[in-house]
């Protein structure tokens, strides 16, 4: 095996490295077996929270902000873009409260009700079933229905699942044909619940066990595809949720969730834009965090299901932090800084090794909400640094993992969690190999040594890439001025004899196109 110098200088635990950084990274293409990044990963989350659904995805017909038929067109356009593979929709919380019913039919008669969630905010249902999957038609991507567990029966859920995928002459098909769409709709992915731990019940993962063992017996297949059933996991490192679930479902079902959110102890008044050297890295460590809490939850599961029959995903995760002064406290929207972009690099990169057991992660919320793609204000919109993350990172989506090696250590913050030097992660698809590397460090370039099994034999190789970066870690895209972050064509780096010097600089994110 090829012999990996590293030139990482300097161990400082709990404050930042003081020297140049420098990293040799090979990438094993002959040790790539086939193990395919599902398009999943790169999925995303929609709930009835603050202006996600309205104002955010949805303006309806009658308003002035350009749309198709209500659905606002430039975030539509924005998110068609990213090749969104999957939605999850409507919670969340939300979805635990949610009574489908409530959202079919003539829009003037749906009931209007408190969002008791989030801020008590009335909710009208204008955006109901046929709007969420008719638009997931739109975008190309599949729908993850959230089924309310928490306050709705077995039989509200087995007719919702009826509803929306029955061919059949049946009464409740029926009435989704005389709402106007003849043929089912293609739904796979199906919660049963969501934190049934917390708003979702506050249930004990023995009884959660029993109601979903219970509910899937109700939710019958109507498609070809059976239905891909996922049970609620656990919040962070609630490893006992994860092992009492494995033990009473089982196989039973298809896959389990956790959550996991990255904000910060202390720092600045809590708002994305607001912190200091200890807020950057304390929340790029609990990013990182992520890694070791994820091994320990799939280790629970090897010991169950060492054949990997039940999946593992990541239905929320991303930043949290002080909604923005004078916005509802309920309705969770913050900014989204250069710092959220190495949240969502770092995090990719981490989902990506782990996809023989990991196939979802859908970042929270897609538009207005936490660590979202898309802002909204009026007719106003801007692209976060985090949709950028997504739109450069979508070339990993199907293609071929390839293991990338190198030496992370010296790691350059810790706290509760680790922040290493450097990210490195790699994929091939149709030929073409794809590498995406974040340098988290604030104050120091990174020089990475870029080599890879062919890279001596090859000739005529071709070397592009984008680059994502800001003057200050602190910058984000607002309303009315012109974008502060957004990718660039990454011009830094040159062919040498021994691979591709590749100049990272301060908290960056490349992504290499190597043909
Ligand atoms: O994403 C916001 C909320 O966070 C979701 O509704 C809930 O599932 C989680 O606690």
């Amino acid at each position: 095996m090829k012999k990996i110098i590293v030139l990482a200088i300097a161990l400082t635990v709990g404050s930042v490295v003081s020297a140049q950084m420098k990293t040799a990274v090979h990438l094993h293409e002959n040790q790539a077996d086939g193990t395919i990044i599902p398009k999943e990963i790169y999925g995303q989350f929609s709930e009835h929270l603050g202006s996600c659904i309205y104002g955010g995805l949805w303006v309806g017909p009658d308003s002035d902000i350009p749309n198709i038929n209500g659905y606002r067109k430039d975030v539509f356009d924005a998110l068609k873009r990213l090749q969104i593979p999957v939605l999850r929709w409507p919670g969340g919380c939300f979805a635990d409260d949610y009574h489908w019913m409530d959202g079919i039919g003539p829009m003037e008669k749906r009931p209007k009700i408190s969002n008791n969630n989030w801020g008590g905010t009335m909710e009208d249902n204008s955006f109901g079933t046929h709007e969420f999957l008719n638009l997931c038609e739109m975008l190309e991507c599949q729908p993850y229905i959230s089924g309310n567990v928490g306050s709705g029966t077995a039989e509200e859920m087995a007719k919702w699942v009826e509803y929306m995928t029955s061919d059949s002459k049946s009464t409740v098909a029926d009435m989704r044909r005389a709402n106007g769409r003849e043929k089912p709709w293609n739904v796979k992915y199906f919660g049963i619940g969501n934190e049934a731990w917390g708003c979702g019940g506050n249930m004990r993962p023995e009884y959660y066990s029993d109601v979903f063992r219970r509910y899937t017996v109700y939710t019958r297949n109507f498609l070809e595809t059976p239905l891909y059933k996922i049970a609620s996991g656990a919040c962070d490192y609630d490893y006992a949720w994860t092992e009492t679930c494995m033990k009473m479902i089982g196989g039973r079902m298809s896959a389990i969730a956790v959550h996991y959110y990255s904000g910060v102890e202390r720092s600045g008044d809590g708002t994305a834009a607001s912190f200091d050297d200890y807020g950057y890295y304390n929340v790029l460590a609990k990013a990182c965090g992520i890694e070791p809490c994820l091994l320990r939850h799939m280790e629970i599961m090897d010991r169950y299901d060492p054949d990997r029959n039940v999946d593992l995903i990541v239905d929320e995760w991303g930043t949290w932090w002080s909604v923005e002064p004078g916005t509802n406290p309920g309705h969770l929207f913050q900014q989204n800084t250069m710092r959220d972009a190495m949240v969502a690099a770092l995090s990719l990169n981490i989902f990506q090794k782990y996809t023989k057991r990991i196939k979802m992660a859908n970042i929270a919320q897609v538009v207005n909400v936490l660590q979202a793609m898309i802002l909204t204000k009026g007719n106003q919109m801007v692209l976060t640094p985090t949709y950028h993350i997504f739109d450069m990172y979508r070339v990993h989506q199907d293609a071929e993992y390839i293991p990338a090696e190198y030496e992370s250590e010296p790691i350059l913050w810790t706290s509760k969690g680790n922040v290493p030097t450097l990210s490195v992660s790699a994929s091939r698809k149709d030929g073409v190999m794809h590498v995406s590397i974040v340098n988290p460090s604030k104050d120091k370039t990174h020089t990475v040594l870029l080599d890879w099994d062919s890279f001596k034999s090859a000739k005529n190789v071709k070397v592009s890439g984008v680059i994502l970066n800001a003057a200050d870690v602190h910058d984000f895209n607002d309303f009315g001025q012109s974008p502060k972050i957004a990718p660039e064509e990454f011009k830094d780096m040159r062919r040498n004899s021994e691979g591709i010097e590749v100049k990272m600089p301060q908290a960056s994110v490349v992504v290499l196109e190597i043909k």
